[in-house]
């Protein structure tokens, strides 16, 4: 069987994603695959046909790669592929349609408001502050790694906030902020890994905490006593079916002020570098790197 890698691209996480293709291409050869590693900035999908392509693992983040657009491809072009269908890839991507279906599922997230660019004009900042208690973060709906994110304290802020989400998105999610610790949760298959808690100094685990910083600290394991942790897993799991996600991801939890779990969001091509978040919660399970390129690929379609 002969695998592609796709990676690269043109989305915002470009940079991320070039790492991630590395590594997986890596993990295949060592697990001993036949691999060829594609950057699809200026590929033409249909030449994955000419090359003999058996199967694709999508080490793409964002836009394009992530979002149902490529799996639509592959889906037509009949070649399986790692990880979300077109329709949990989609919904995952999209943090307000993401949020809308936790609220109906009951799985618990932080209020929200939507912001859509047309009404940017007239839009009344103070009063959507006030109601989702004076201090918010500000999110593209669709982007990843924390790109286009900001804090909100006052309506100037605010303002400038959501102009910094509209340069990446048409629409703006503007969530009530969440004091307590940031966790994420690993999904392989049917199964929530071992949960992990980021700590950084900066105000939240931005660009700069996620990939820059050497004074973020990773605790795997999480330190939770273990009936928290597996509510947790339980919550992270239920996001995930929520989507429609497949295979693998990860997803991103949070604790509010008084210590309850509210889900963020479900990454569906999480970050697969050697120092990224689902490989050391595998590595906590007694996967290595390049196990888990090999279990991603056998969990996918077909
Ligand atoms: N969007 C980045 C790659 C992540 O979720 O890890
Ligand atoms: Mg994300």
């Amino acid at each position: 069987e002969k695998i592609a890698v796709l990676f690269g691209g043109d989305s915002a996480e470009r940079e991320v994603s070039l790492k991630s293709g590395e590594a997986v291409v890596a993990g295949l050869q060592q697990q001993g695959y036949q691999v060829l590693g594609i950057d699809t900035q200026g590929f033409a999908l249909a030449d994955l046909h000419a090359l003999k392509i058996d199967r694709v693992f999508i080490a793409l983040h964002g836009r394009g790669g992530e979002d149902g657009c490529l799996q639509g491809a592959l889906e037509y072009m009949q070649i399986p592929y790692t990880g979300s269908g077109v329709l949990g890839s989609a919904l995952s991507m999209d943090k307000v349609r993401s949020k809308q279906l936790f609220a109906a599922a009951g799985v618990a997230t932080a209020s929200f408001q939507v912001l859509n660019r047309e009404d940017y004009q007239g839009a009344d900042f103070t009063a959507m502050l006030a109601e989702l208690g004076g201090k918010v973060m500000v999110k593209p709906a669709k982007e990843g790694s924390s790109i286009g994110m900001s804090i909100a304290n006052d309506a100037g802020q605010l303002m400038a906030a959501v102009e910094l989400a509209l340069q990446y998105d048409q629409q703006v999610l503007i969530e009530a902020w969440l004091s307590g610790a940031e966790y994420t949760v690993a999904i392989l298959g049917e199964q929530a890994l071992p949960a992990i808690r980021m700590e950084t100094p900066n105000e939240f685990y931005d660009y700069q905490a996620k990939y820059q910083s050497q004074s973020t600290v990773y605790h795997c394991p999480c330190g939770l006593p273990e009936e928290q942790e597996q509510s947790l897993q339980a919550i992270a799991l239920q996001a995930f079916r929520t989507t429609g996600a497949k295979g693998w991801g990860r997803v991103d939890v949070m604790q509010d002020g008084s210590g309850n779990w509210q889900v963020l969001e479900v990454n569906t091509v999480p970050g697969m570098t050697e120092t990224s978040l689902v490989p050391k919660a595998a590595r906590q399970a007694g996967l290595e790197f390049a196990e888990l390129t090999e279990r991603i690929l056998q969990l996918s379609t077909r």
